[in-house]
């Protein structure tokens, strides 16, 4: 083999090396980054829907707690998680 093959041919193995471990990495990684993306949602959107239920007094008629009055309870509806 020249030189210059052989040399390519050293590149291209090491870095196929490479991509296996980021792989791997990625499969090790993933399922916290998705489970931590998940939380931050749903953190996210309780908190902006808590402000939404305020600021558009859906209280008034639907209890300050979801329990209902005027209105329906929104609790132990498929609404609710
Ligand atoms: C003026 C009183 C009143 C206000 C204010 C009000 N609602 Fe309601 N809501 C009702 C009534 C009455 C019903 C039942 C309507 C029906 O069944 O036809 C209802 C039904 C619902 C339902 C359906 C519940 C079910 O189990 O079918 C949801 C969801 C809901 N409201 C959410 C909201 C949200 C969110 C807000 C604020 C943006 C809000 N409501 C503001 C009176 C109100």
């Amino acid at each position: 083999m020249n030189h210059g093959l052989e040399k390519k041919v050293v590149t291209g193995l090491a870095l196929t090396i490479l991509l296996i471990i980021m792989i791997g990495v990625y499969f090790i990684t993933e399922p916290a980054r998705q489970r931590f993306a998940r939380e931050e949602f749903t953190r996210k959107a309780s908190f902006l829907g808590a402000e939404l239920y305020l600021v558009n007094e859906c209280a008034v008629c639907h209890g300050e707690g979801g329990e209902g009055g005027v209105g329906p309870t929104l609790r132990d509806t498929e609404l609710e998680e």
